[in-house]
């Protein structure tokens, strides 16, 4: 195999870089400067041809299976949610869909999350789910093992043994995978999940069924949530605000604050923030906002997320920021030892570590 990714570092290293402090008198600072002479270099143009390729192919290689069984997986959707079970479903039909979804396809999926081709239909949600499982091909555990839910209880679990919480809110669940694992690490926890997708909340609420997990899930704005004020004792999201605008984030968050308990936990899961990398990784990540229909990724990463917390209502105090590592890449008694901040987690890329901010309200 070869990683055309880190390749790509080290002819950068060995030769554009050097270029540009020849041009400027000055080492590349921003990732602006690097995209500035990265996107005339012919190694980044094959590898973002080939990059924006496979992302395509991620969809269209699940597409005509999902296409050919729509018909048989609606039903069963739909046949699991009459039956008596756990958990509940409820859908809002009359609900507007945020701009920030129906601009574009996301990750240029067919549909983006959120197109119903039929009545009842799951096959927008089915095609998430197997094209993710596709992309994360070599990160296992960001797909079915719902790692970053899992590796995130965890580290609170281990890092603050007191917090047992009892009802949670997980904002833009998708198809549920980063909401079950929370119930798995604390037992007595009663899952709540909004989203606007209708066919992914279908299939989130079928799949949580089957497994026998008691989740509520609710098709909402997250933006305005119908939750009485101080509804829960924690409240999560996992690749959810890099998609958004920053007004929706700052809205996303009061939200969060209201709908926490004081002494309720926020939790994030995100990119890392533009200044807690190097510019040649801040450049690398930042193509998803050039080439993947992912406009907000590159300001989301500059937004300040002490600052955007405390505008929220949290205080400066419960605010934390940092890396933990992926639960399973590292032995438990490092995990714990890296949770209770006693050694630092892995560094950032494929899936070794995930990057959270939060607040204690
Ligand atoms: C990238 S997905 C999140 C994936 C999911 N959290 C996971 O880790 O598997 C973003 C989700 O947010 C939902 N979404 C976007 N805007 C929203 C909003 N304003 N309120 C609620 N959900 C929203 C989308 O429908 C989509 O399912």
């Amino acid at each position: 195999m070869v990683d055309l990714a880190q390749q790509m570092r080290r002819h950068y290293h060995a030769s554009v870089e050097p270029q540009f402090r020849q041009q400027h008198g000055r080492a590349p600072q921003h990732a602006t400067d690097i995209r500035q002479v990265m996107r005339e270099d012919g190694f980044f143009k094959a590898w973002s041809a080939l990059r924006y390729a496979a992302q395509q192919q991620t969809w269209w290689s699940v597409q005509p299976q999902v296409e050919r069984n729509t018909a048989a997986i609606t039903a069963e959707a739909a046949a699991v949610a009459r039956r008596r079970g756990r958990g509940s479903l409820q859908l809002n039909a009359t609900l507007p869909m945020p701009r920030d979804v129906t601009a574009m396809d996301i990750h240029l999926m067919p549909g983006c999350f959120h197109t119903e081709y039929s009545p009842g239909d799951v096959s927008t949600a089915a095609m998430y789910w197997h094209g993710t499982a596709v992309f994360s091909a070599g990160l296992k555990m960001r797909h079915n093992g719902g790692g970053v839910a899992r590796s995130i209880a965890q580290f609170l679990r281990y890092s603050r043994p007191e917090f047992k919480p009892r009802h949670m809110l997980d904002i833009g669940c998708s198809a549920g995978n980063q909401l079950l694992p929370y119930l798995d690490v604390y037992p007595k926890l009663v899952g709540h999940g909004v989203d606007v997708s209708a066919p992914l909340l279908r299939y989130a609420h079928a799949r949580a069924r089957s497994l026998g997990y008691t989740v509520h899930y609710s098709q909402q704005d997250a933006r305005e949530l119908d939750y009485p004020d101080g509804s829960f004792d924690l409240v999560v999201s996992s690749f959810f605000l890099h998609e958004q605008s920053p007004t929706t984030n700052r809205k996303v968050l009061r939200e969060a604050y209201r709908v926490l308990r004081p002494g309720g936990i926020m939790v994030h899961m995100e990119l890392p923030p533009a200044d807690a990398v190097d510019p040649y990784y801040n450049f690398y990540l930042d193509w998803d906002a050039y080439y993947n229909n992912e406009p907000h990724y590159a300001s989301f990463r500059k937004f300040d997320l002490a600052t955007e917390c405390a505008k929220a209502g949290f205080s400066a105090e419960g605010y934390f920021a940092r890396r933990i590592p992926n639960w399973g890449t590292v032995r438990e008694s490092e995990f714990a030892e890296s949770a209770r901040g006693e050694r630092p987690a892995p560094e950032h890329g494929n899936g070794a570590s995930w990057y959270i901010f939060g607040a204690v309200r």
